[in-house]
């Protein structure tokens, strides 16, 4: 009940334009909260520095005039030769620092890097790293948030792939994706066939299109808001929703900023929305993820889950009178996913109340060049694929043998 008050807040605190950046300096206080970490505040290319590693940060520019940060990770310094570039996709309302987060031993990219692959690391449109367009003004311009799942993947994704390849001179790039980063693969791959062939392996972590068995509160919460919000935003109601350190103002002025004492409060709600297993994430890496999410997206995007909860894994849902003019019936139609043929390989746990191994699952059956490895470990939750302590036994070692060797070893079983 106090999530579903919450979302609404934060969703009427966006419908009111809640654009505003979060003044400096952070109101929660997480030390007492969490504890703290001298990692917590950094960003992405302070954390890669302060960890030891070598990175850089790249703009991209989109067809549509967004301008992404895209970060580059270079492999560790101990490196004779330069494997395969791997491209780490983040998950929505988050941000690239999810590939360095857990920290050296322990995060994708550091894993990577000690393993001698260049790791390159966009961001959508929208997050903290990719509030930039050529003339829309984001704390200005509503314009600048008209934005969704389908732009991030037909618009956001081919310009940092074609980035990537141009710059490596690399024929074909790796890809590992979280969640909505991997929905994009899949997505693009389907729209833009040449894609297919400009990928040669991509895993899915946490894979989510059907949301029908997520269990998740929060997109249930989605689900039920769905017809309202499309009618909202069709009619041009949009804007930021879940800003970097906005928190507090966003759900803090609409719900949470009566007092102080209720911060902490609304933090661990934030928290909750995004899932959270206890037993992966370790206490040195908790504050750090509190430091670092949520990293902001449209309410046009939030909604566009809540379709897809919905409506199932359907292009975008116009409302009843304009879906009859772009589809020719009152409901959108399913994603068209005969065009995929990158081979995919994707990682589900049955811990994971966001993409349920029953929806992936669906997903794998709607695809010929798809595997899907289900983790032996039960607790594994829809987070703890990035920042839970078992990445480097789970995830990594199976991604790079992978990628090195061209098969997949599934410790768990296969689907
Ligand atoms: C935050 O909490 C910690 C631990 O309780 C305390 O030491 C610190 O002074 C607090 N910071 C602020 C700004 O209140
Ligand atoms: C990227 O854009 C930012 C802000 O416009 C600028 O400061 C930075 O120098 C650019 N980086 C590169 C590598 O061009
Ligand atoms: C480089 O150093 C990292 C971190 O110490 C280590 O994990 C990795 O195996 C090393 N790589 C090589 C190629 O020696
Ligand atoms: C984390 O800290 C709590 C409280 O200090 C402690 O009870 C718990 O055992 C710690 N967990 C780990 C994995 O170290
Ligand atoms: C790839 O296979 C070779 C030979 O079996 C093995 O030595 C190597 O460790 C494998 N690479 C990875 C990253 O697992």
């Amino acid at each position: 009940m106090m999530i579903l008050l919450w979302v609404l807040a934060c969703s009427l605190a966006a419908l009111q334009g809640c654009q505003a950046q979060a003044p400096a300096g952070n109101l929660v206080n997480y030390t007492a909260l969490f504890g703290t970490s001298p990692r917590k505040d950094l960003d992405f290319l302070q954390l890669c520095r302060y960890d030891g590693y070598d990175c850089e940060a790249h703009n991209v520019t989109t067809l549509d005039g967004y301008i992404l940060s895209v970060f580059r990770v270079l492999p560790n310094a101990n490196c004779t030769e330069h494997k395969q570039p791997i491209m780490f996709m983040h998950g929505v309302y988050l941000t690239g620092d999810d590939c360095l987060t857990p920290g050296p031993g322990a995060a994708h990219c550091y894993l990577y890097s000690d393993a001698c692959h260049e790791v390159w690391v966009p961001n959508v449109r929208g997050n903290r790293y990719s509030r930039r367009h050529v003339y829309l003004n984001p704390d200005r311009d509503d314009k600048f948030w008209d934005f969704a799942l389908e732009e991030h993947s037909y618009l956001d994704l081919p310009a940092s792939v074609d980035y990537v390849l141009a710059k490596t001179g690399q024929p074909k790039i790796a890809f590992v994706g979280h969640a909505q980063g991997a929905t994009m693969l899949v997505l693009l791959c389907a729209k833009y066939p040449a894609y297919n062939d400009k990928i040669s392996v991509g895993f899915g972590i946490s894979m989510t299109t059907w949301l029908n068995h997520a269990t998740f509160p929060v997109l249930t919460v989605q689900g039920v808001l769905a017809p309202l919000l499309t009618g909202a935003v069709n009619l041009g109601v949009n804007g930021e929703l879940f800003p970097h350190g906005g928190i507090t103002t966003t759900a803090a002025e609409a719900l949470c900023g009566l007092n102080t004492a209720s911060y902490p409060f609304c933090s661990v709600l934030l928290f909750a929305t995004l899932g959270y297993n206890r037993f992966q994430i370790t206490n040195e890496t908790l504050p750090v993820v509190v430091g670092h999410i949520p990293g902001g997206t449209s309410l046009k995007n939030f909604n566009r889950w809540g379709q897809i909860r919905k409506n199932g894994f359907t292009e975008y849902d116009y409302g009843f009178v304009r879906n009859w003019v772009k589809y020719g019936w009152y409901r959108p139609p399913q994603f068209d996913l005969s065009r995929v043929s990158v081979p995919l390989v994707f990682l589900g746990s049955e811990g994971d109340v966001v993409a349920a191994v029953p929806d992936v699952i669906r997903l794998r059956r709607a695809l010929t060049t798809a595997e899907l490895c289900v983790l032996a470990d039960k607790t594994f939750g829809h987070l703890d694929f990035v920042y839970g302590k078992d990445v480097p036994n789970y995830i990594t070692p199976k991604i790079l043998s992978s990628i090195e060797n061209g098969t997949y070893v599934c410790d768990g079983y296969f689907v």
